[in-house]
């Protein structure tokens, strides 16, 4: 009796079939690459296609062969020579990974690469798919690839609505991409997942009416493409506190001017009791307040105001502002300025600090 593994719920001989035979009859077949077992060209042309589309590695690919037709002579070619064939093409860790790997092989494997995806996908700039991507065109073996194309099109297929980049959900992923290896054409297969990515499941408006696989697509059937793969979540920006003094001397405010660089650089804005602090480590304590006050003056009266939110790109924050009578203006400290109230609306401040003094400024809130 035939043993049921986890996966076998899984499998589905129809599904690779349809790759296959749209592969045959649509798929592209006379790219420079195709149509040779030779490791060394498959290896090189998906380490060229791992980030770059194939109209840009065409002319690479050719040009790159006739400068190192062999991996041996890629092994003893100097780097900045391999760097000079590869200039143009981007993602330049490829290209040293690409001369680490030819070394290796030839030093650990006799100038052979490995047909086992397990032993390639521990070389320099070969992952898991690249690495069953080149033993699958190379030597036939039955391995199973995930690249950013292929999720997309595994994603809209079975309609997956988490991140695929996340990790649980990638692992289910390659779960499902083993179990639907076919048992024949891995080629063909997996050519013609690589060929659908790039040519039909495109990530805008992808051809769904030419598609082989519309009638089990999820996506396709739920109105979905352009929600599928689910993007990337957003991380929830962090929150912090500032707290601030309105110190306000004879229909005077002060101001700091903010150092070039950082938030609010080059303006002016409200001295800071402790900066803009993380809101599990901001502190609550007010003597902080009366002591930063203390710094400009004798302090008559203090008084906390409504805290206002404002929104960075990168995080939101609370102003906390104090209110500072004072009885008597100490010496102003270096880069402090006093500017009248009525000029506020034409001072350099950034726009929440602004509305927090104008509001300030209307009759009736302020003496
Ligand atoms: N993208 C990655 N590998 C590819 C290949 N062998 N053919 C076309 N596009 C690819
Ligand atoms: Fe992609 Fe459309 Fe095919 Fe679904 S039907 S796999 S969305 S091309």
């Amino acid at each position: 009796m035939k043993r049921l593994t986890e996966f076998d719920e899984l499998t589905d001989p129809t599904f690779s079939q349809a790759v296959i035979d749209w592969q045959r009859a649509h798929g592209r077949h006379d790219l420079p690459w195709q149509n040779t077992v030779d490791a060394y060209r498959v290896w090189l042309s998906e380490i060229m296609l791992q980030q770059t589309q194939v109209a840009a590695v065409l002319g690479y690919y050719t040009r790159f062969l006739e400068r190192f037709p062999t991996l041996a002579d890629l092994a003893c070619a100097p780097i900045d020579d391999v760097m000079a064939h590869w200039s143009g093409l981007g993602y330049y860790t490829r290209a040293r990974n690409l001369h680490a790997c030819a070394k290796r092989v030839m030093e650990q494997y006799g100038g052979v690469f490995p047909s086992d995806p397990a032993l390639l996908a521990e070389l320099p700039g070969i992952g898991r798919s690249t690495a069953a991507a080149i033993s699958a065109f190379s030597s036939g073996t039955r391995a199973a690839i995930l690249d950013g194309n292929v999720k997309r099109v595994f994603a809209r297929v079975f309609g997956v609505d988490e991140y695929p980049g996340e990790k649980r959900v990638e692992e289910a992923l390659w779960r499902r991409a083993d179990a639907l290896l076919p048992e024949q054409g891995i080629e063909a297969y997996t050519q013609g997942l690589m060929d659908m990515g790039a040519t039909l499941c495109t990530r805008s408006k992808p051809d769904c009416a030419r598609c082989p696989l519309q009638a089990r697509c999820v996506a396709y059937a739920s109105g979905r493409t352009a929600e599928l793969p689910v993007r990337k979540p957003k991380k929830a920006s962090p929150e912090k506190r500032a707290r601030m003094l309105v110190v306000i001397d004879g229909g005077e405010v002060l101001l700091q001017q903010r150092a070039g660089s950082g938030i609010w650089g080059g303006l002016l804005s409200l001295p800071e009791v402790d900066g803009h602090v993380a809101f599990e480590q901001a502190g609550e304590d007010i003597e902080q307040v009366d002591r930063a006050a203390a710094a400009f003056g004798e302090v008559e009266e203090m008084q906390a105001l409504l805290p206002l939110v404002h929104v960075f790109t990168h995080y939101k924050l609370h102003i906390v502002p104090y209110k500072v009578a004072l009885v008597r203006r100490g010496k102003t400290p270096a880069g402090y300025v006093w500017v009248r109230l009525d000029d506020i609306a034409d001072a350099a401040l950034p726009a929440p600090i602004k509305k927090l003094l104008t509001g300030l400024t209307q009759p009736g809130l302020f003496p």
